[in-house]
Order: C-alpha cells, then structure tokens, then sequence
C-alpha cells in the first residue's frame, strides 16, 4: 500500500539477540532497499539509552563498508528509542503515543512487534501490547522467538495465554531454521522433481539422519543453556522442523495452513522419543585445545550449576507410524563443543534388490541435503571404476551451491523471516500445533532424564561426541563404512 507506514518495534532493544542479530539484519534489508520504503524501527527497553548508545550498541555488527556510511546514517534516523519498564501500562501508553503520532498522517499504520524478551516477561509484555499498543489503521503482529515454554504443560500455559490476545494470524513464532535456504528447499526438492518421491519410503529408504554439530561450546551462555539442555535448544526445533518437511506427504498447495496441516499429521504419528533410544553427552574440557575455550568444560563455565547433569549432546531415534515410513529409524543427532559446524540431513537408501553385482562391493545410497556450511544437495552413488570390467566405487553427483550459483550470495535466515513477516506470509512460521505436538514428543523424556538425574556420558571438547552414539546409529539400520568421503564443495 502506498502510503502506509510501517513500524517494527523491537522489545528487548538493548539485548544481545537485538544487538547481534536483528538490528543488523534490519539494517541490511534497509542498505538492500528490501524494506517498504515507510518503514521505521522503534526500540523498547528497560535501559535508559540515547540513539547514539543504541547505534554503538550494535554498529560494531553491521559490517558497514566503505561508501554506505551515508545509507547507515539514514538508517539511524529512521530509529526511535523509548525506554520503558515491561510491566507497566503508562511506558506501553507512551510507547502507543509515538507510534500514533507518526502514524497520524497514514490511515494504514501497520505494527510489527518483534519480542526479543526473556520468558519471564512474555506474559507481561504481550498484555500490555495488545492492551496499549494494538493499531487501529492497519495491521498489527507480534514476533516471538523460543523458549516456547519448557514443556507441554508449561507451552500450552503461553499458548493459552498468546490466544486470548492474538489470532493465530498474528502470531509469528520463529524457528530461524525454517530461514535457511535448503531447509526452504525441501518442498521444492521434494515435490517439483519426479525422481524422489517414488524412493522416498520404507521399501527404499533404510532411515534417515538430521545431524545439527558445533565447534564451540556455551560461551558465558551455560546459565541459559543448563535450563534447556541441548533437546530444546535444537532437537525439539530446528531439527524437528526439518524432520517435518522431509517426512510430510505432499500438501494440498503452497499455502500455509496447507503446508503446516502436513507437518502436523505426520508429527501426530510419532511416539514420544525413549530413553531406551537415546544417547546423552556432555562435553569435557580438552587440555591441548588451541583456544581458551576449547580448555573449558561445560561444568567448568561459572554460569552452570555445580554437577548439572544438562546433555550438551543428544542422539535419538523416533519412528514415525503411517503407511510411508512405518520401520524407518529417524536418527537426530545435536551437540555443541564437537569436531566441526554441520547440520545435514542423510536418506540413505537400501541396497538394490536381486543384485547382479559380483562381491559385496555396493555401498548404500545416500542422499544429503547440506544446510550448513558450504551448502549442498549431493547423491552418493556406485559408479564403474573406470577403464575396470565390472569393478565399481562410491562417488557422488553434486549439487554445490557456491558453484552452481557462483556469486549468489544466499540471504540470511533472518533477513528472509523478516521479509516474510512483513508481507504476512506464516508458510516459514511455527503455528500452535505442530509446537505442541513436539512438546508431546520429548516432554516425557526431558522429564525422566530430569527426574531421574540421568548421568550424560564424557566427550571431550573437539571429538564426535559419545562413542554410543554411533552404537545407536548401528542399531538403527544406519550403515558408516567409513570407505567414502564426500571429497567437499567443488571448486
Ligand atoms: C540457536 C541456539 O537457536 O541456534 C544456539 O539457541 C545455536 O545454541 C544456534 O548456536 C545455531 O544457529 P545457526 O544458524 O548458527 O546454525
């Protein structure tokens, strides 16, 4: 609409998250003109700052470069900061105030309300929102990021409370993975080409692995982190969101609701995760690490408790009832302070039927999506050796993105989801119930490893994780011969 306005309003202004992720992220969209061109961003915090504190707080991470110093300067201007408490209704008034005032000459005042808050003052803040900040010209939505509770019971507690306020309609809740371009790419991969969808079942796939790894460790960020432990920091999310686009039957289009009715249906045909099928870790300081980092151990970082039992890794199988994958192990695996940055997922296939081949010189099938880094869809295969008579090795058609679209630069998750939220599309957006089906996933399990005190096994800072880990994998028709090695993004 011409001449509507916009106004993000970041609660939280003054937070890490803001500083080190979305003022940025805003900041790029309005370097690369993406933005509609009223738009303006109005912080909100307990802290007392100036615009110039705010600016300071986060220009160090807006990789501003030479020539764009005027365009930032803009940027700045179109910045507002009000500070103000999170339980009090006379601060979200004035809050109310400056955006009706900029607002006064519009008749379509459109209000993103981006919550960039800790949980303790979701409840709070978005009452106020809806009481003293709700637009009355345009369109109003209200961004929020996990935790989502820290159970079923306690997320359907803020879902309760979020459904007396909003519609679903204006909740955005943001997994940032739904933002990476090759989780995007699923759909596609999935449902515009022939090849995959006649394989992609029980009768040819042996299971399937979603791997999320990390080389660091908490860094100072161990209090957060020992309240969640690494289930819900990515399993129950950013893994299983993936988990839903790759499992889910064909939806009816592309429409949200339609899409996110597929991801629902095959979520309710899982059983809650067991303790039976999962292996837990927690990650040792390793003396000859290069950095100080590398050294701490998790229990060693100040911020977490004395003898927390919190994994910091997690690998565990769930199985999905319905007439496609019935028998198929789903193998999710997560950890921090490991070997390498990776997340992925591997179909592998089984070995073909009535083979013809002398030996036993076939290897599996493989099919892996590379999310991150160097992203990538390749295939590994058997091939004739060349020049040989029938002798055959593993090698891979590849899909690498920095060569096929050499130059591309792929647009931050973030950067896309904000994208999203302004032109009202849910499609990338978690909606109510497919969260509450992944708390009935693993509620169970967090509270038994809770209860019980479940003792995680040592890995040191650098490795693969716990040795168990590939046990399970063994005994979940997940076959590692350890005889190919993807030879790494083409140059
Ligand atoms: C966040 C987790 O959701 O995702 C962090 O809380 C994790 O612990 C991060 O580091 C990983 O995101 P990305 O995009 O770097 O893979």
């Amino acid at each position: 609409q011409e001449d509507a306005l916009y106004s993000i309003i970041i609660l939280g202004a003054s937070g890490d998250l803001a500083k080190k992720k979305i003022y940025p992220v805003l900041w790029s969209l309005f370097r690369d003109d993406l933005l509609p061109k009223n738009t303006s961003f109005v912080g909100y915090a307990r802290s007392k700052l100036s615009i110039d504190d705010l600016r300071k707080s986060f220009q160090a991470n807006c990789k501003i470069m030479k020539g764009e110093e005027e365009k930032f300067f803009a940027f700045i201007k179109n910045n507002l900061y009000i500070s103000g408490s999170y339980d009090s209704s006379e601060d979200f008034k004035r809050l109310n105030e400056s955006l009706n005032e900029r607002e006064a000459k519009t008749n379509a005042g459109n209000r993103v309300f981006y919550l960039s808050l800790p949980p303790f003052v979701f409840d709070t803040a978005t009452q106020h929102i809806r009481e003293n900040c709700w637009g009355k010209t345009g369109w109003n939505r209200i961004v929020l990021e996990k935790p989502f509770g820290h159970d079923l019971e306690s997320s359907r507690k803020l879902a309760t409370h979020l459904n007396s306020l909003f519609t679903e309609e204006e909740i955005y809740r943001i997994d940032h993975y739904l933002g990476k371009e090759l989780v995007q790419n699923l759909i596609t991969l999935r449902f515009a080409n022939r090849i995959f969808n006649p394989a992609w079942n029980n009768h040819n796939v042996a299971s399937v692995m979603i791997t999320f790894k990390e080389p660091i460790g908490t860094q100072g960020r161990g209090g957060y982190f020992d309240e969640y432990g690494i289930i819900r920091d990515i399993i129950q999310n950013h893994l299983m969101q993936i988990f839903c686009l790759a499992a889910m039957e064909k939806p009816v289009s592309l429409n949200a609701e339609d899409i996110r009715d597929e991801k629902v249906r095959v979520l309710r045909r899982i059983a809650p995760a067991t303790i039976e099928n999962s292996v837990f870790g927690q990650y040792l300081g390793n003396p000859t690490g290069k950095t100080e980092d590398e050294k701490m151990g998790y229990l060693d970082d100040p911020t977490v408790p004395k003898g927390s039992v919190t994994p910091t890794f997690a690998a565990l199988v769930l199985k999905i009832d319905n007439e496609r994958w019935e028998g198929v192990p789903w193998i999710l695996r997560a950890g921090k302070a490991l070997n390498e940055r990776k997340a992925e997922i591997r179909v592998q296939f089984k070995k073909p039927d009535g083979d013809i081949m002398p030996g036993t010189g076939a290897k599996r099938d493989e099919l892996v999506i590379r999310f991150q880094p160097n992203e990538a869809i390749y295939l590994k295969m058997m091939t004739k050796t060349p020049n040989s008579h029938f002798g055959m090795e593993e090698t891979e058609l590849d899909m690498t993105y920095s060569k096929r679209y050499e130059g591309v630069v792929l647009a931050e998750a973030y950067q896309l989801l904000f994208l999203e939220i302004l032109r009202g599309r849910q499609i990338h957006f978690v909606r109510n119930d497919e969260l509450e089906e992944t708390w009935r996933i693993f509620t169970p399990l967090l509270h038994q490893i809770e209860n019980e005190k479940v003792k995680p096994i040592d890995y040191e800072f650098g490795s693969r994780g716990p040795r168990d880990a590939d046990r399970l994998l063994a005994e979940n028709n997940f076959i590692y011969t350890g005889t190919y090695k993807w030879p790494g993004p083409s140059k």
